[in-house]
């Protein structure tokens, strides 16, 4: 079990909120004497670190955005002289500068132990042979999980994405028992298993760690089904650490655990700011309890979730992601998430999890079309039967109505790392 090999995580609730408490008042101590842009920020809205008497304290203090980080490019976040920052990390940030983030010996260190953590209770055992098909070099997954799993104690095949044909070979060869990816990048997989007439219940594999991008529960059962595995969730972003942030508990499979002893979530109104309680959803925020080259104070994931009560540990648990608040499509006025779509295609066994979002504009009215894949190729009549089930769920789920383009197998693009789920050809 996890707490034998990882003590901390049976820490009591109480003894949790102390501690939480004390490190907080450290973190924004550290932000406000080494973080000149984020001491601005104190100072305009007349707030001190001294001010921090208890954890709801922390609403008094200000947000730190994605344009913070950027605007302080490269090094101007970092708390530490740069020359002690042993590794930089960058997310690719589609619009506009990257964002970097710097680690310390010691933030490495803390980042290792948490993702041998957050293996453990997603399913890895120390012996396993651990296939990491994360990416490689400045995003964080690769290495993140990297170092994780050597030191809980696993081999580690470092492959990076890509490649799908040797992935395959490598898994059923080497007898990977865990496997880490995206969850879509998963399912591209399993069609190159099929591909390739190999039965992936055959080989080693019994575990699957997946995050990096939303998925659903339809997705977690269509994966556990094709490639008959246990799939669990592990979530995680750049600016707070990288991957392992939280991770889900194999054995109960209820939503990512939020290692609350390195990390202090707050959930808040994503247009107000203000905090909502807990059981209540709204944009994730965290604040860094533990870390030294780049703390962050109340962090805007933009990630929109709930958070829940503990179930196998005191620490607090997040619901399955439904998206990111920049995610979100409006189309005809209505709000609609890619992951709502997903849910409704996965209803239908004959098509798959592979599915792309096409927003045009005709006139004055929005177009919203949905192309999936199906399973097997079909005939005519399927197609129409399966296109006509999957607009009529559509239309009840939102009131939207979709045109939905049943394609063949293969004739979606595949991604090797963050699915794009959605091309908004629509004129700005
Ligand atoms: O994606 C870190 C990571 C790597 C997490 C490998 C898990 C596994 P970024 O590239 O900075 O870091 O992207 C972070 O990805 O704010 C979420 O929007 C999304 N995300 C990450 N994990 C999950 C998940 C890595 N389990 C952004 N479910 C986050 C849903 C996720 N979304």
């Amino acid at each position: 079990m996890t707490a034998e090999l990882f003590p901390e995580t049976k820490i009591s609730l109480d003894a949790l909120r102390g501690r939480q408490l004390e490190r907080l008042r450290a973190t924004l101590h550290l932000a406000y004497a080494s973080q000149a842009p984020y001491r601005a920020k104190c100072v305009a809205a007349g707030v001190h670190p001294d001010d921090l008497r208890s954890l709801d304290d922390l609403a008094r203090f200000p947000f730190t955005a994605k344009d913070d980080l950027r605007g302080a490019y490269p090094f101007g976040m970092l708390a530490i002289p740069r020359e002690q920052c042993v590794r930089l990390h960058a997310s690719s940030g589609t619009t506009g500068r990257p964002t970097v983030v710097g680690y310390s010996a010691r933030d490495i260190d803390t980042w290792s132990d948490l993702m041998a953590r957050s293996l453990h209770a997603g399913g890895a055992r120390p012996g396993d042979i651990i296939h990491n098909a994360f990416g490689y070099g400045l995003f964080t997954g690769g290495l993140g999980a990297h170092y994780g799993a050597e030191r809980l104690g696993c081999t580690v095949v470092p492959m990076s994405g890509g490649f799908g044909e040797r992935q395959v070979q490598l898994i059923s060869e080497f007898g990977a028992r865990v496997v880490l990816m995206t969850p879509s990048y998963m399912l591209a997989i399993a069609d190159e298993f099929e591909r390739q007439g190999i039965d992936p219940r055959g080989t080693a594999m019994r575990v699957g760690i997946f995050g990096a991008e939303p998925w659903t529960e339809s997705m977690r059962a269509e994966i556990e089904r094709r490639l008959g595995i246990d799939a669990a969730d592990i979530y995680g972003l750049s600016e707070v650490m990288g991957p392992g942030v939280a991770c889900e508990f194999v054995e109960s499979k209820d939503g990512p655990t939020v290692w609350e002893d390195h990390f202090y979530p707050e959930i808040v109104d994503p247009a107000s700011g203000a905090p909502v309680a807990d059981g209540e959803p709204g944009e994730l925020v965290f604040t860094t309890l533990t870390k030294e080259a780049m703390p962050v104070v109340r962090y805007r994931t933009r990630d929109l979730t709930r958070l829940l009560p503990g179930s196998v540990t005191a620490m607090r648990r997040m619901a399955k992601i439904t998206g990111r608040s920049d995610d979100m499509l409006i189309v005809r006025g209505v709000n609609l998430f890619p992951s709502q779509v997903e849910e409704q295609i996965l209803r239908d066994p004959a098509l798959s999890g592979h599915y792309m979002i096409e927003l045009t504009r005709s006139g004055a009215l929005d177009d919203l079309l949905v192309r999936v894949e199906a399973r097997a190729v079909l005939d005519g009549g399927a197609v129409a039967q399966s296109s006509a089930g999957l607009v009529r769920r559509i239309k009840a789920m939102c009131g939207l109505s979709a045109e939905v383009d049943i394609a063949g197998p293969g004739a979606i693009e595949r991604s090797m790392g963050k699915a794009r789920r959605v091309i908004d050809k629509r004129p700005r």
